[in-house]
């Protein structure tokens, strides 16, 4: 199995370890969509305890990455790795029993680097995993109208599209819009390193997505 590293993601992972200790609940299952390499996984797993870590993501390569790296840094609280595509209608993971229920869900670098429909069915499947008081987390670059807008997000945006026509860094006030209309309350955006954001919601309602 190969194990994939990121170094943007090695960067990252003490700021974004500092606000999942001050944001995420005491306990419960911890369900990271879009896991990637799984360098966060083995880093957050080890420092988070006792939440349970469960990362994912929608690609095999990434999965094995993953497996591999728990293998060499494996953690007690650190679940095996699980494919999730988050524009499944029912996730995976809604049909195991955890030991502990999801208690937030956190999906770092993903809305950007996917369809916008992505970020719709992102929101519409933590409405579906979590009770009142869970917790969504976002990270990444976000655009905050013209004059907010930091010029390298910009420019990440344009070279995102020329990529991906349907990729590109997204408007925070269409991410909040969305999530507002699933069910979930922003509590904070946090600014980062790097002209990133880290934006956390709470699960307020618990009638059906919109
Ligand atoms: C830039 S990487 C970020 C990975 C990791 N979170 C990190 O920060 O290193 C984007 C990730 O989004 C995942 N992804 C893209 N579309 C997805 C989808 N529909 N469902 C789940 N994951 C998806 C990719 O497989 C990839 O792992």
């Amino acid at each position: 199995m190969t194990k994939r590293f990121a170094p943007a993601t090695d960067r990252n992972k003490h700021p974004l370890l500092t606000v999942l200790k001050s944001h995420l609940p005491d306990s419960g299952t911890v369900l990271e969509v879009a896991a990637g390499t799984g360098q966060h996984a083995v880093f957050f797993a080890s420092q988070l305890a006792p939440r349970l870590w469960l990362p994912t993501d929608q690609s095999s390569t990434n999965v094995a990455s993953i497996t591999s790296w728990a293998a060499d840094l494996p953690a007690p609280n650190l679940l095996p790795a699980q494919m999730l595509d988050v524009m499944d209608d029912e996730w995976p993971v809604e049909r195991i029993a955890l030991s502990a229920p999801v208690s937030a869900v956190v999906n770092i670098n993903m809305i950007h680097i996917a369809p916008w429909e992505c970020c719709i069915a992102l929101f519409r499947g933590a409405a579906r995993m979590l009770e009142t008081g869970g917790v969504v987390l976002l990270y990444g670059p976000f655009k905050q109208g013209q004059k907010n807008t930091a010029p390298s997000n910009i420019a990440f945006d344009l070279q995102l599209k020329a990529q991906n026509i349907q990729w590109g860094v997204r408007e925070l006030e269409a991410v909040l819009s969305v999530a507002t209309d699933t069910g979930f309350e922003c509590r904070e955006v946090i600014a980062m390193p790097a002209n990133n954001l880290a934006v956390i919601f709470s699960r307020e309602k618990l009638s059906s997505p919109s």
